[in-house]
């Protein structure tokens, strides 16, 4: 099968009940994406597809052939890092940092789905264009990513500097 992993063509002779988490972890060799939980309750496994985020233990390889497909390590620029990286150094977003390859994830993801209007729970306004990243939209729409490590108070500056305050 042929894939599309952080720009890259990969191609790979998998069984087709391959997730993508394990078709990027022990068939690509790129461990960021975590495997917490490997049944959709975590969020470690978060990568982005297309630009959408999705829970990569959940969903198989097969599905996602000649999607582009990004993980933490697809991030980063010519050694530059993605600004919601930086940001969650600066703000100590993390403590042994096995979530937050999938909080960053998550976060982008997040974020294109604010800007394409979809609505979450908590969204009062159905009809704001774009809606506004407040503290309960975050932490609803970051729900599904938990820290064992409790480290919410940096993750949430961290994303905040960068789509909230950014936008302002
Ligand atoms: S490992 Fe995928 S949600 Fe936990
Ligand atoms: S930093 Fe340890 S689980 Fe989040």
């Amino acid at each position: 099968m042929r894939f599309v992993i952080n720009g890259e063509d990969f191609v790979a002779d998998i069984d087709p009940r391959t997730s993508v988490l394990d078709l990027l972890r022990e068939h690509a060799g790129l461990y960021g994406a975590k495997k917490g939980c490997n049944q959709g309750a975590c969020g470690a496994c978060t990568v982005l597809v297309d630009g959408e985020r999705i829970l990569s233990c959940l969903a198989l390889a097969v599905q996602y052939e000649a999607r582009s497909i990004t993980t933490i390590e697809g991030l980063s620029e010519n050694g530059v890092l993605h600004p919601l990286q930086q940001a969650f150094i600066e703000h100590d977003g993390f403590q042994c940092g096995y979530c937050t390859p999938g909080q960053i994830c998550s976060a982008i993801g997040m974020a294109a789905e604010m800007r394409r209007g979809i609505p979450s729970r908590v969204t009062a306004d159905l009809s704001a264009e774009p809606i506004a990243l407040t503290p309960d939209e975050l932490r609803e729409r970051m729900s599904g990513n938990l820290c064992r490590c409790g480290a919410y108070n940096g993750i949430v500056e961290a994303i905040s500097e960068v789509f909230v305050e950014a936008a302002q």
